[in-house]
């Protein structure tokens, strides 16, 4: 397991809530470590991915009448981890080792959200998720992708390379100068407001125009957008889960209070093709990790929302998926 409090003291999303239907199980990897997720009558458990007899993973196993059982030997055991049936000794008393770790787990937003520590906060907020007037679509996941989630978080805080990278959809490289914004660190996260960009075809109308944006690191993994004009909203919860420091599965919430008609499958197509124009990018950047503690990269006004997260992240102390981890 990765050796830092603040990820491992942390929410992360792992899964769909539909990945885990009753009486199944499903392996994940957060934090270099393997767990299995399992779901008996009606509760939802996390527990390492490790057979406490002779080492074997429980994810092949199976779930009956509330246990997980090893595929091996046939050692059950319950949501507190606790093996209760050993069937080669069915009148012995069970060891106290008899046990596998377990993890705090939580459903939030549709998602499998797990902390392998104890979280000193709850799962990010995303307030539209409440909201019926907001239409939501699950954009993900996407991944497992080589790279480091801190460098994907960076880049959605990132608004200037929307004319580079995203010509024509988000940006327009004709107007690639960004105003200065303002930035601070709020008890939630950094937030940066009034951060505005011109875009093509902002509203569907055919005609450009300068929108702004909203943006929050939420947490070290999790960000946050909204884009407001004339009473509509649209804004994106964006997630990571750092399976290592270099490999991510990214995940999208979007959120939009109009346009009630467009099929989901297109605006997931749209949010898709912005993400794989970032991928490669992200992917190329050096150092891979973030390089939080050591400045080798120039960052600008433009940057700021960077240079607060950063500045946010070191006041944290986080090590993981940084260069000096
Ligand atoms: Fe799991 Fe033997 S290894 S029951
Ligand atoms: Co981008």
């Amino acid at each position: 397991m990765v050796n830092d409090p603040v990820v491992i003291n942390d929410w992360h999303p792992v899964a769909r809530s539909e990945d885990v239907q009753k009486g199944a199980l499903l392996p994940v990897h957060l934090l270099e470590e393997d767990l299995v997720l399992w779901r008996s009558s009606d509760q939802l458990h996390a527990c390492r991915d490790l057979c406490a007899h002779r080492g074997t993973r429980l994810s092949s196993g199976r779930v009956t009448d509330g246990t997980l059982i090893c595929p091996y030997h046939g050692w059950a055991y319950n949501g507190e981890g606790q093996c209760v049936h050993i069937p080669a000794h069915p009148g012995q008393t069970i060891p106290k080792r008899a046990q596998v770790k377990t993890y705090h787990v939580q459903e939030r937003y549709n998602l499998i959200w797990v902390a392998l520590g104890e979280p000193k906060q709850d799962v990010p907020s995303f307030p539209e998720w409440d909201d019926p007037t907001y239409r939501k679509l699950l954009c993900g996941p996407y991944g497992a992708f080589d790279l480091c989630g801190l460098r994907a978080i960076e880049n959605f805080l990132d608004v200037a390379h929307f004319p580079f990278i995203h010509e024509g959809i988000l940006g327009d490289a004709a107007y690639p100068a960004i105003e200065d914004y303002g930035t601070t660190i709020e008890p939630d996260g950094v937030l940066s407001k009034g951060v505005s960009v011109y875009q093509p075809d902002p509203y569907g109308t055919g005609q450009g125009d300068v929108v702004a944006y909203t943006y929050r690191a939420l947490r070290p993994f999790t960000a946050y957008l909204a884009k407001e004009s004339e009473g509509t909203r649209f804004s994106i919860l964006f997630c990571v889960t750092p399976h290592t420091a270099l490999k991510s599965t990214l995940w999208m919430w979007m959120a939009l209070n109009y346009d009630y008609e467009t099929p989901a499958a297109d605006l997931i197509a749209w949010q898709e093709k912005i993400l794989n124009q970032d991928i490669p990018i992200i992917q190329a950047q050096r150092p891979q990790l973030l390089p939080l503690y050591a400045q080798t990269d120039l960052l600008l006004n433009s940057d700021r929302t960077l240079i607060v997260y950063r500045k946010w992240l070191q006041e944290m102390g986080l090590r993981f998926g940084t260069v000096s981890a």
